[in-house]
């Protein structure tokens, strides 16, 4: 086994459903121990959800919670906390997302965990921060609606809109995967642990930066030129939803290629990069449109994007998306395959470098999880099975000094 950057790290791991187990579980990955603490019986929550084998851990847990041990404890039991006392005194870092208060309802305070362990850092995902919904449960497409990225998303004419990238919970559990890390090195300049928070609304909202810019050039000019709204249509006071233009100041859109027909991927997104502007119009066959005044600035282009695109479209729809890809890499055009979850499950580069992995387990068999996305290249990540419900609860308890016959007593009590 090689080194890893946070072997020696022991977290103490109170999360479950996505947000929380996406932030142990990279944890994990870069070397930590993770303790997954769960209800005896019935465990996380999502192993038992989208169930698609009959009494088998969901790929919704086992794919969030690699690398993991399993220890049961029922926390509201005095044995189960007396356990969980011991567990603080000898982790570095306790993660949780439950619902606000909870943890406080279980005992378990930050006084509490201060008189314990005055070094333990406690980290938590919320739904939002503090102010009028900060006592509110929340799932990630509530923060990705209360954080902005609904109501920007979208076509002009139609609903906000959710995303299926999980913006709200994996993306929150990378913000507390980083404030973890972070409170870890002050750590060791100023021997204290931290609260480290995460509320999901603040990580989406700062994912949909862009917007609350947009939004602010809108209340001055009134307008957005590289929006799809301009010049035809109107604006409002708020930030409209843009479709699949650019957010940056590269306008692009997605394009049907060949086959689009019958298959819903057949699409590719066309970036009009000033910097190769000359080389679009050649490869589209409007060589003409390099000197015209009506398309030869990026400034004069914006008032013209819907032909523009039409144009560049009529090109795209007669090549298949890799092939017309092949091509405007030659010319260094930005743009890229929309490729579908099938693809890129089949998709030899990401199984080379471990961002698409084989997992075996031993109640599913093989399954594909997602791998680290982060890649250090001197703590490589190697992902093993998530962990069977209580798997690892007489080892952990073991090496919390507690004897067999102690773990037999509580195991009957029913407080592990
Ligand atoms: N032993 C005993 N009790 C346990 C336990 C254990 N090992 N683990 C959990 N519990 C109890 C909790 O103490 C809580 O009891 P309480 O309501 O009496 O305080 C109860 O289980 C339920 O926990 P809760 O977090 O409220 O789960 P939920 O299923 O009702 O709500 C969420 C789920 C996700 C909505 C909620 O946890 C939440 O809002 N979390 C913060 C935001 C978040 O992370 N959301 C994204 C999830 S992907």
């Amino acid at each position: 086994m090689n080194e890893k950057a946070l072997d020696g790290v022991r977290i103490l791991d109170f999360t479950h459903v996505q947000s929380g187990p996406t932030c142990t579980q990279l944890l994990a990955w870069m070397g930590a121990d993770v303790i997954k603490v769960e209800r005896p019986g019935e465990g996380d929550a999502t192993r038992g959800q989208l169930r698609d084998i009959p009494g088998v851990d969901g790929l919704y847990f086992t794919m969030l919670n690699h690398n993991k041990r399993s220890v049961t404890i029922n926390t509201k039991t005095p044995s189960g906390l007396a356990v969980l006392d011991r567990l603080i005194q000898s982790c570095d870092v306790l993660v949780e997302n439950f619902a606000p208060g909870a943890l406080d309802r279980m005992g378990i305070t930050w006084e509490r965990i201060q008189a314990l362990n005055p070094r333990m850092i406690v980290a938590s995902v919320k739904g939002f921060g503090p102010g009028p919904y900060e006592d509110c449960k929340v799932y990630e497409n509530v923060a990705q609606c209360a954080g902005g990225a609904a109501s920007t998303t979208g076509f002009d004419d139609g609903p906000p809109l959710v995303t299926g990238a999980q913006i709200g919970d994996s993306g929150t559990g990378l913000n507390l995967a980083l404030g973890i890390v972070a409170a870890l090195y002050q750590r060791t300049r100023s021997g204290r642990g931290q609260k480290v928070l995460a509320p999901m609304q603040d990580a989406v909202l700062n994912l949909c930066r862009v917007k609350l810019r947009d939004q602010q050039r809108l209340a001055r000019t009134h307008t957005l030129h590289e929006y799809p709204q301009y010049p035809d249509g109107r604006f409002g006071e708020a930030v409209p939803r843009a479709g699949n233009a650019s957010g940056g100041g590269q306008p692009g859109s997605i394009l049907k290629c060949k086959g689009w027909e019958t298959d819903p991927n057949a699409y590719i997104y066309f970036i009009t990069q000033a910097a190769v502007w000359p080389a679009v119009c050649k490869v589209i066959g409007e060589p003409g449109w390099m000197d015209d005044e009506a398309y030869a600035t990026p400034q004069a282009r914006l008032l013209h994007l819907g032909p523009i695109f039409r144009r560049i479209e009529k090109w795209t729809m007669t090549k298949d998306k890799f092939e017309a890809m092949e091509i405007l890499n030659q010319y260094d055009i930005p743009c890229g395959p929309i490729l579908s979850m099938k693809e890129i499950a089949e998709e030899p580069a990401l199984r080379a470098t471990g961002t698409i992995v084989e997992v075996d387990h031993p109640t599913r068999g093989k399954y594909l999880s997602v791998g680290n996305p982060i890649k250090m290249s001197d703590s490589p990540t190697e992902v093993t099975r998530s962990p069977l419900l209580g798997e690892h609860t007489d080892e952990v308890l073991g090496q919390l000094g507690f004897s067999p016959d102690e773990v037999a007593a509580m195991r009957a009590e029913g407080a592990i």
